[in-house]
């Protein structure tokens, strides 16, 4: 159910794209606007959490996006897979959660071209847009990216305590319409924040969406080498 009205907001957002003059429903539904946001999930996959996570969206309809270490995709396949089959996003965090501004061109093309053939030998072809470790860029890396690069807007820090209650409350103190909200399916804590700040979120009128259609929705045509947060 919730994943239809956030079907219908976004098909409301593309009508805005139309040329002007283009018949709006007459019902008023044009004027309901869901503020969204954007749940994202580094270093992972991990086995058990990882699988509890997608258990949990899946139940929720909520999609995500992942940014996966390429060294923790051996042994993970299914996981991938079922990413790809559950209408999440999928995108690199390279092979081995190195700062990539301290690659050469050589190792970087290693650490991120692996990770996403690695992907695509699982996924079948896809963009697998780039996160990198830290959120550490530079100019080399923007030239280098072949593809858009994602950041975040909102961190509550999930590594730090493995406090649910404090992750899921830094979530829903800070979040705004747009927001791209970092996390990492690596750790229990931050799988059961994540899910119980879906549940209040949704309660409260929130959208998920991936990043790709966040910036869809927002009329953003995501460039190479650019910086999305
Ligand atoms: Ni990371």
């Amino acid at each position: 159910m919730k994943r239809k009205v956030c079907s219908l907001i976004l098909a409301i957002f593309l009508l805005f794209l139309l040329p002007e003059g283009t018949a709006l429903p007459a019902d008023g539904t044009a004027e309901v606007v869901a503020p969204l946001v954007a749940l994202t999930f580094d270093d992972g996959p991990r086995t058990d959490a990882t699988a509890r996570l997608l258990d949990g969206l899946a139940l929720r309809e909520v999609p995500a996006t992942f940014f996966v270490v390429g060294n923790r995709i051996a042994g993970n396949e299914a996981l991938i897979r079922r990413m790809r089959d559950e209408g999440h996003q999928i995108g690199v965090h390279t092979f081995d959660h190195v700062e990539v501004t301290k690659l050469s061109r050589p190792d970087f093309d290693l650490q991120v071209g692996k990770t996403r053939a690695l992907l695509a030998s699982i996924t079948g072809e896809g963009e697998f847009w780039l996160r990198p470790p830290y959120g550490k860029i530079d100019g080399s890396v923007r030239q280098w990216a072949d593809g858009p690069l994602i950041l975040w807007s909102v961190d509550p820090e999930d590594w730090k305590d493995h406090d649910v209650n404090r992750i899921a409350g830094h979530i829903l103190s800070h979040v705004q319409d747009g927001d791209i909200i970092l996390m990492h399916d690596i750790f229990n804590s931050s799988v059961d924040a994540a899910l119980q700040a879906v549940d209040a979120l949704q309660a409260q009128g929130y959208c998920f969406v991936t990043v790709e259609q966040l910036l869809q929705a927002r009329g953003i045509v995501p460039q190479a080498g650019e910086l999305y947060r």
